[in-house]
């Protein structure tokens, strides 16, 4: 496949938070020329494209995902003509760049949703979900919102309740009505006649819910999860209709007509058979990739992690791009949930696996979340549902670039805090420092790119026990070995069939070279890449 693969098959993606990569105008917000300001790093880091959150009009209820109008910049990222230079200076850099589409809801300042509640006869009120109560006056069904309490919000000027599956500021939309179908691909188009390589596509599993708004059944024990009420029953008629099928086929026919433009889906979801329906089928085929997040909630423990990798590549067809993704804005970082030692394991995993990576920012030396109190946490999640640990403030602070004032983000305090550490941890000087998170970050994306069978080879599990995971990546006759300890204690391995190899890389970035596999040790906390002979 690597001749012909394309950008999105064969490079990495990098997730950018808008609020928290680069201030330029000094409000102590992230913003689009701050962006473009850093693309010179993402190139010298040596990344393929990058998606960025939400930018898009918005009261900022969810920090971006609560649109208010999806064909323009809100003033605090910056404008249209900022978006341009930021996209233009990106493809100069032959940087793709992948923006995130909010498909599900809107804000409910959005024109839409204003026309929709001013009254029930309104041309727009169908483009929501607009219920009755139930017959005993209650609320329609027992759906809840992921972000806390029920789903349903009453509107007492018009005598109806509106769908919100997350916050009550983001009305659900009415995929099912052709209007909304129409007017949701024209925002797309917009975007993509703009010349944007392609969209992340916020929560596309729940854009259809069942026609006849059947109560979800009750779990019977809770999924660990998330928290609050939502977690306690099974989401079988809120999300994951069949009916969305037919929607990511749409959206696809709409990216086809364009050249190299990709649709990558956000969908949780815990069997992988389903999950792989998100593809389409081969003839006609819907996603280009669904995320494939099994990594953030799989035990760090080598057996487990193979398992995880294993199910998926063993549901994937041969047309279905295969991706891992170890973070992002709304799981606690990979660094925090594993420890520092363990997290360059986990990048090694993440850039030798077979597929796309999807990298997120800060992740690229070693960044650790931030406790917040909940008083002063901003996301509204871990309020509403009153856990101070589900909050995602933790994994969005500022990007940590030196050790002046503020991590180099802004000149003015941030609107969240900056890591205490960032005075050490951060990319100035990482970069100075041979043996740093960053520097095994950076040659790790080097070798990936300089070799066929890292970017685009096979996958074969070698070993998952005692806490070592191996596997061989190859192509065109170039094999590669992935040995990764997932322990703190030194492993002793014998492998007299794979004869000779030569040390790449190894985690610790201090030693290379010819090496026999018939007893190869690990040091504890080690991941090594070797070519075999
Ligand atoms: C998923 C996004 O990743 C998350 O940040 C957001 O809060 C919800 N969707 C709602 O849009």
């Amino acid at each position: 496949m690597t001749s012909k693969a394309l950008w999105w098959q064969r490079g990495v993606v990098y997730q950018i938070y808008p609020r928290s990569f680069q201030d330029s105008n000094g409000d102590g917000i992230g913003d689009l020329p701050g962006i473009t300001q850093r693309l010179d790093h993402l190139k010298w880091l040596g990344v393929d494209a990058l998606w960025i959150s939400p930018f898009y009009r918005s009261p900022m209820a969810d920090f971006g995902y609560d649109v208010s109008d999806y064909t323009d910049v809100d003033p605090i990222f910056g404008t249209l003509a900022n978006f341009d230079r930021l996209l233009d200076k990106a493809h100069r850099l032959d940087l793709r760049v992948i923006i995130d589409f909010v498909p599900n809801h809107t804000s409910d300042q959005h024109a839409w949703f204003v026309e929709s509640r001013a009254s029930r006869d309104n041309p727009k009120r169908d483009w929501y979900l607009w219920h009755d109560p139930a017959p005993d006056g209650g609320l329609p069904n027992n759906w809840t919102s992921v972000f806390g309490g029920s789903a349903w919000e009453w509107d007492a000027a018009t005598g109806q309740y509106y769908l919100h599956s997350f916050l009550k500021e983001q009305p659900d939309l009415n995929w099912r009505n052709p209007e909304v179908q129409e007017a949701m691909l024209a925002q797309m188009r917009f975007w993509l006649e703009r010349g944007v390589d392609g969209f992340r596509l916020d929560v596309i599993n729940h854009v259809i819910k069942d026609a006849e708004l059947r109560d979800n059944p009750r779990r019977s024990s809770a999924d660990k999860w998330g928290a609050g009420e939502h977690v306690q029953f099974l989401h079988i008629y809120d999300k994951d209709r069949p009916e969305v099928f037919e929607i990511t086929r749409m959206m696809r026919r709409l990216t086809d007509s364009y050249s190299e433009r990709v649709l990558i889906g956000e969908v949780y979801h815990q069997d992988v058979h389903f999950w792989t329906r998100f593809y389409g089928t081969e003839e006609a085929r819907g996603l280009h990739m669904p995320f494939n997040f099994r990594l953030l909630r799989t035990p760090w423990i080598a057996e487990e992690i193979c398992a995880s990798v294993e199910a998926v590549e063993g549901a994937l067809e041969p047309w279905m791009q295969s991706n891992y993704v170890l973070g992002n804005h709304d799981t606690h970082r990979i660094a925090s949930r594993v420890g520092r030692a363990q997290a360059r394991i986990a990048t090694m995993l993440l850039l030798t696996l077979r597929g796309t990576p999807t990298l997120y920012y800060g992740d690229e030396i070693g960044m650790e979340g931030v406790d917040i109190p909940l008083e002063a946490q901003q996301d509204p999640y871990g309020r509403n549902v009153g856990d101070p640990t589900v909050g995602r403030d933790a994994e969005r602070t500022p990007m940590q670039w030196d050790a002046s004032a503020y991590a180099g983000f802004s000149t003015v305090a941030p609107w969240l805090p900056v890591a205490e550490d960032a005075g050490t941890v951060n990319v100035a000087v990482q970069r100075e420092d041979s043996r740093s998170m960053l520097t095994l970050t950076r040659r790790l994306l080097s070798l990936r790119r300089a070799h066929a069978a890292l970017h685009g080879g096979d996958y074969q599990t070698v070993v998952a026990a005692d806490g070592v995971y191996a596997y061989l990546r190859e192509a065109e006759g170039a094999r590669f070995l992935v040995v990764l300890n997932f322990t703190a204690e030194p492993r002793a391995l014998a492998w007299p069939d794979l004869g000779r190899g030569e040390i790449l890389l190894s985690t610790s970035l201090d030693r290379e070279g010819d090496t026999s596999l018939e007893v190869f040790e690990l040091r504890p906390n080690e991941g090594v890449l070797l070519r075999l002979s």
